[in-house]
């Protein structure tokens, strides 16, 4: 059965520089064979968390929309990617939203202490971000959060490719290293026997 990798693109607009590093990653995962799904946030309707805490009683969340089907296929996927642009330096909203919401994966995991995943399955994420300034300190935040994030996923976090200094729509095509390193690390991410690094592949690109 062939690898089944999510990609995640969080940018709310169009040619976005993010998102074209997330579609390269997805191309080499499918170069070694996975089988690859793509999604925008921005097509979907995912509100934040409401903080209710109704999901401490059973472990899911109260507010139907979009997010229950999304929660399911990065719940099924061997593999995801998440992408996202850096504002205000970390996650965008819509990418944060889903992360919040997935306070119900962590009550589930956590307070009522109920397996979300069957043991022994090979799960792997990696994350893109792009920001536009010279900072590097805002991929601090994004590493911080998608550690957490991934944790609760029951996810090994294994990469990260971040890009600073890209800002107009769709200049990281000017950039073919990056290109370059979104294919080999998305190929490298659906690769079944490749070792799992104790720490995530961290390759930041200016
Ligand atoms: C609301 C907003 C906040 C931003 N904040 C930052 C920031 O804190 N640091 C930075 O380097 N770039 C920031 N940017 C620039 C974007 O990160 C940059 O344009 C990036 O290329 C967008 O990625 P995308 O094309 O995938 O959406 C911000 C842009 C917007 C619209």
């Amino acid at each position: 059965m062939s690898v089944k990798v999510l990609g995640i693109s969080a940018s709310p607009r169009l040619n976005s520089n993010s998102d074209i590093l997330l579609r390269q990653a997805l191309a080499g995962a499918e170069s070694a064979g996975a089988e690859t799904e793509y999604i925008r946030l921005r097509d979907l309707n995912i509100a934040p968390c409401i903080e209710c805490n109704s999901c401490y009683k059973k472990g899911v969340c109260v507010v139907e929309d979009d997010y229950q089907m999304l929660s399911s296929k990065m719940l099924e996927a061997d593999r995801l990617i998440l992408a996202t642009p850096i504002f205000f330096m970390t996650f965008c909203a819509q990418a944060k939203a889903l992360i919040d919401r997935c306070q119900c994966l962590w009550a589930h995991k956590y307070v009522l202490k109920q397996p979300l995943i069957s043991t022994g399955r090979d799960r792997r994420a990696m994350v893109i971000a792009v920001g536009g300034t010279k900072s590097k300190k805002m991929f601090d935040s994004i590493r911080l959060t998608a550690k957490y994030f991934l944790d609760v996923l029951d996810m090994s976090y294994a990469a990260n490719l971040f890009v600073n200094r890209i800002d107009e729509p769709g200049r990281i095509e000017q950039h073919p290293s990056a290109m370059n390193e979104a294919f080999r690390l998305g190929r490298e991410l659906a690769l079944t026997d490749a070792p799992l690094p104790e720490k995530p592949v961290n390759i930041e690109l200016t």
